[in-house]
């Protein structure tokens, strides 16, 4: 990793649109264990995360709930700030890409890529929704139909502005080829090669019309900046780039690592370089790219109702120990299966068993042996040298397995010195000792070592688990400000007189825990498909609904349609004295002798349509009142005409 005093990391910014999970969660908590880890070396770092605000969605949401976007993001955004001091997330900055510098930035890059010749006016195809006025792919759209409200899609094209992403696809690979590592893991830049460069890479439409909310293209404020550029440029717009102050832009960038989940790799280290390139600014050291946090079942999913909150986990056994189980069960760069089992399991082997017992014992052993301070006259034991060894190799491989972001790994490498600590306190057998007091020499050692191995753990350990370090050096009497170096000076403290504290990790009751947290993430409430339909429905304004006339209307006549078995045509009395003729596709529930003579609803206002050679002047209302049966609105003692509001 590179040799620079500064350190700038970035997690992705985050769509402000549902609540976020535990996947979530991971990405950031990655992200802040190595942005500690390199403050601890000593590094000025810098680590951003935030809020990705801006398309259709938002607006579409927004509307939904009748607020404004701005007024629908802020509230979640909020939330998401929530999440990330509840889990001890040390961003230096949070960036929204509603902020107005970040808006102002992004169109100066878009005016700058457009005078370079980066960026034309050219048509977007695509699947187009007219009710819903959106725009799809083929992969979006299901089986031929809107993913939204499942009518029919149509090819379409729209005027967009487009990146020349085609020019850049020499110097891409080129790029990789010169950086090796850039791309990390590896096998992410044989995809990117294999299956987008080499088969062609497209231009990239960068602009819409057909939504507002975004932020307008300089040249043309019909359209607003498409997603990925406005997303990406976040990086360097949040150190200032294209402000005033450019400052820390100068001293940050490049990233030494942008870290993001696999699912966004394209277009971090395709557009994303491409970008820079057009701008003339060098790219990021490293693109890393996660996996993802998985359940037993596949992924997680709002609609599937199997959403893991990290809120309810991190209250439930604190944020040291999710963040834990997150970095150590989960190798980085693979994806990892969740559970609560796992998660329960690793906190009563590792936490409370391993290292808590291991801190507990020899505080309690040094207060019950020595009365709290550890005499400085010792005298070394044969089982010392091995375990300074272990300490030695965890400094070393932690390290390495920091710098490499394989935390998992370091966490390991960190947990075998915590292992051969409690193993040394059985080969020493410290309460034997005690029991002569010509061994209390030897006594002095064991805990001295017991206390150097604590105190070098506790250094590993901040990066993940940055409230725990300090408890521990609390109780071994050592508060204050520490860095990495210590890792390396086994054997260089005089001596320690340590403080009862409480018990850092409790044991849990497993199959308790298992029980309570199944009650805990239950939905409050049977989930009903009906109140979400309904709910999930646009809501209209009383203007909306004034544009529906509604009659009481009499029928006069019914006979079937020659042509279409499912329609019935039927002649209405809506008080005006000229019958109306409507076609209703009922065939199926009803005869016309069911009807001849009922009083129905009819839409009176709309548009008349040939249906089958008939031409209907309105509709009437039905009910679908089960799988496979549809009931007419029927009404009673209400003369035609009559308005229905
Ligand atoms: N807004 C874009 C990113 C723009 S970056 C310039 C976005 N947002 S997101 O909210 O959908 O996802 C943010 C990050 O969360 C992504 O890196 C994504 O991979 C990660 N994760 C979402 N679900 C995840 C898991 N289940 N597991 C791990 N990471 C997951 O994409």
């Amino acid at each position: 990793m590179s040799e620079r005093n500064t350190f700038y990391i970035t997690t992705p910014i985050y769509y402000p649109s549902d609540k976020l999970h535990i996947g979530h969660t991971y990405s950031t908590v990655s992200a802040d264990a190595q942005a500690r880890y390199q403050r601890l070396k000593g590094k000025e770092v810098f680590f951003l995360t935030g809020t990705d605000e801006h398309g259709q969605k938002i607006e579409d949401k927004a509307k939904e709930a009748g607020v404004t976007p701005k007024e629908y993001v802020d509230k979640i955004v909020a939330g998401i700030k929530d999440l990330w001091k509840l889990m001890n997330i040390s961003n230096d900055k949070f960036i929204r890409t509603t902020d107005e510098y970040h808006e102002k930035a992004v169109q100066y890059i878009f005016q700058k890529m457009y005078d370079k010749g980066d960026i034309y006016k050219g048509k977007y195809e695509g699947l187009y929704c007219k009710p819903c006025e959106s725009f799809w792919t083929e992969t979006q759209a299901v089986d031929g139909k809107c993913p939204d409200c499942g009518r029919p899609v149509y090819k379409a094209e729209e005027e967009a502005y487009f990146f020349k992403l085609s020019n850049y696809a020499d110097k891409l690979v080129k790029y990789y080829e010169e950086h090796p590592g850039f791309i990390d893991p590896v096998s992410r830049q044989n995809e990117m090669v294999n299956n987008f460069i080499k088969p062609g890479l497209q231009d990239l439409c960068i602009s819409r019309s057909s939504f507002k909310w975004g932020i307008p293209v300089p040249v043309n404020p019909d359209h607003v900046i498409y997603v990925w550029l406005d997303a990406l440029t976040n990086y360097i717009t949040a150190l200032g780039y294209a402000s005033d102050d450019d400052s820390l832009f100068k001293k940050f960038w490049p990233a030494n690592v942008q870290s993001i989940g696999k699912d966004i790799v394209r277009f971090h280290t395709i557009y994303w370089p491409a970008f820079l390139m057009s701008l003339d600014i060098p790219c990021p050291d490293k693109v890393f790219a996660h996996g993802w946090v998985l359940l037993e079942g596949g992924k997680m999913s709002k609609s599937k109702g199997n959403v893991v909150d990290p809120v309810i986990l991190a209250e439930r056994y604190g944020v040291d120990a999710l963040r834990y189980y997150l970095l150590r069960e989960m190798a980085f760069g693979a994806d990892g299966v969740f559970s609560n089992e796992k998660l329960i399991g690793r906190i009563n082997s590792d936490l409370a068993n391993d290292l808590g017992n291991l801190l507990s014992r020899t505080v309690a052993m040094v207060l019950k042996y020595f009365g709290g301070t550890i005499p400085s006259e010792r005298e070394a034991l044969e089982f010392d040298a091995k375990l300074i060894e272990t300490a030695k190799t965890a400094a070393e491989k932690a390290t390495e397995n920091l710098d490499g972001l394989n935390y998992s790994v370091a966490l390991t490498e960190i947990w075998k010195l915590i292992s051969a600590a409690n193993k040394y306190i059985d080969e020493t057998t410290p309460w034997i000792l005690a029991k002569d007091e010509s061994n209390k020499a030897k006594l002095a050692d064991v805990m001295y070592n017991l206390c150097e191995c604590l105190r070098i753990t506790s250094v590993l350990i901040a990066p993940f688990m940055p409230s725990t370090a300090p408890e521990i050096r609390k109780q071994l009497g050592i508060e204050g400000k520490f860095g990495w170096d210590e890792i390396f000076t086994y054997g260089e403290k005089e001596t320690y007189s340590v403080v009862k504290g409480d018990i850092i990790f409790p044991r849990l009751d497993l199959e308790k825990e298992l029980e309570e947290l199944a009650a805990a993430s239950a939905p409050a409430e049977e989930e009903n498909p009906l109140k979400a339909e309904i709910e999930g429905i646009a809501k209209i304004d009383i203007d909306d609904f004034a544009k529906v006339d509604l009659r009481a209307a009499k029928i006069t006549d019914c006979f079937p349609v020659k042509k279409a078995k499912k329609l019935l045509q039927l002649t209405l009395d809506v008080g005006t004295g000229e019958p109306r003729t409507v076609a209703s596709g009922i065939a199926k529930w009803y005869k016309p002798e069911d009807l001849i003579g009922k009083t129905v609803v009819l839409v009176s206002n709309l548009k008349p349509a040939v249906l089958c050679g008939v031409e209907s002047c309105g509709m009437i209302l039905a009910a679908d009142a089960g799988e496979d049966d549809v009931k007419v609105v029927f009404l009673d003692g209400v003369p035609a005409g009559s308005k229905i509001r």
